[in-house]
């Protein structure tokens, strides 16, 4: 069903972003053109603030299409795409992250890239919700037939208790599908480190 699901974001993105959106990009290029030729100076203020309007609809549906398939992973791979969503996540908090990776050159089969790139998303979406952290480490290593995501926050310490909230499941039925495992433990000072190993 996940499979299914992501398959569906997947199409459903490209069709907000190529259609859609182009389409409203492509509007609002139209009625600044007709708003120029207006000798009304009224109407073309009118004209302008409506293309305004078009062109924040298209960068929100550009916003939507990302958000359900980002064009970075399908395009470029796991790098760049953990990149972006590390810069557009914690650009508003006070939280500061670093991001290494060793050996990671080429491209992973499709499930695992978008599985690994979800549950990164979702432990991102907890550190910012639950932790409260100054810093983040990610790091991604291909190893000897495996890749290993470790993932480490400063904050809050997590309660051993609360392991089996729906973000948290759903983190190991995604896993558990592309022969993975995940753990959680104490980080090194405080906060939590987590430790997702998949084998290739
Ligand atoms: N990085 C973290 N630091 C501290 N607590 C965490 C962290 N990640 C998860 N938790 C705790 O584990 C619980 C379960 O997480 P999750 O299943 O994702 O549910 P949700 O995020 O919807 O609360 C959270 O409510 C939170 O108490
Ligand atoms: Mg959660």
């Amino acid at each position: 069903m996940l499979t299914a699901t992501e398959e569906e974001r997947s199409r459903i993105s490209k069709e907000l972003h190529d259609g859609t959106g182009q389409q409203l990009s492509a509007l609002k290029l139209g009625l600044q053109s007709v708003s120029k030729s207006m000798a009304d100076e009224k109407q073309r203020e009118q004209l302008e603030e409506i293309a305004t309007s078009f062109s924040k609809s298209a960068d929100e549906v550009r916003h939507i299409s990302h958000q359900m398939m980002p064009r970075a992973l399908m395009e470029k791979g796991l790098v760049e795409a953990i990149e972006d969503l590390l810069q557009s996540s914690f650009q508003y908090t006070d939280t500061n992250y670093s991001f290494e990776h060793h050996n990671i050159n080429g491209r992973f089969e499709e499930r695992i890239e978008v599985s690994i790139y979800r549950v990164i998303q979702e432990l991102i979406n907890n550190i910012i919700k639950h932790a409260g952290a100054q810093t983040v480490t990610v790091q991604l290593i291909k190893q000897k037939g495996n890749l290993l995501l470790f993932l480490e926050d400063n904050g809050k310490d997590m309660n051993q208790e609360s392991t089996d909230g729906h973000g948290l499941l759903n983190i190991k039925s995604r896993l558990d599908m592309i022969n993975g495992t995940v753990n959680w433990s104490p980080g090194s000072e405080k906060g939590t480190f987590v430790t997702v190993k998949i084998a290739l």
